[in-house]
């Protein structure tokens, strides 16, 4: 069986951001028990409604932190959330026309998907900042070493 549990391989090293991948999976994990369960309606609602709010909310975060120190590769990374968040609106659909055989079958491509992105584009973005002498962490403690 494929693990659930977050795998420490895909931290980035910037705390604040690995925090906020370890809350999307565990969203994610969420959904996916509640929709194979498959009763409670409700339930499925508001799961997804979260995983929507909290994954643009994170790929704000990643964005703003882009901007303030000039990633050059902000519009390439963005229009990269941009796809992710589309997927994830498309089983937000799925849920609320209670088609949750359909949703439950994205979900595993989302998770690939997200996880994906963390190994390739996250990990870019915390390379460069390496590169560059950058600490996005405000703290600045040992998580927050790249
Ligand atoms: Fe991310
Ligand atoms: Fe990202």
């Amino acid at each position: 069986m494929r693990p659930r549990a977050w795998d420490e391989g895909i931290s980035t090293g910037i705390s604040t951001v690995d925090a906020e991948h370890r809350l999307q999976v565990t969203l994610v994990n969420a959904l996916e028990q509640v929709l194979r369960q498959g009763t409670d309606r409700a339930l499925a609602d508001r799961t997804v409604a979260q995983l929507v709010d909290f994954s643009t909310v994170h790929f704000h975060s990643e964005e703003l932190m882009m901007r303030l120190y000039a990633y050059p590769q902000l519009d390439a990374h963005a229009l990269e959330h941009g796809r992710l968040l589309d997927q994830v609106a498309e089983i937000r659909r799925r849920v609320e026309a209670a088609t949750f055989a359909d949703a439950l079958a994205q979900i595993d491509a989302l998770r690939v998907w997200l996880t994906t992105h963390v190994r390739t584009m996250d990990h870019g973005f915390a390379l460069w900042c390496a590169r560059h002498g950058i600490r996005p962490d405000p703290e600045g403690g040992p998580q927050g070493r790249i």
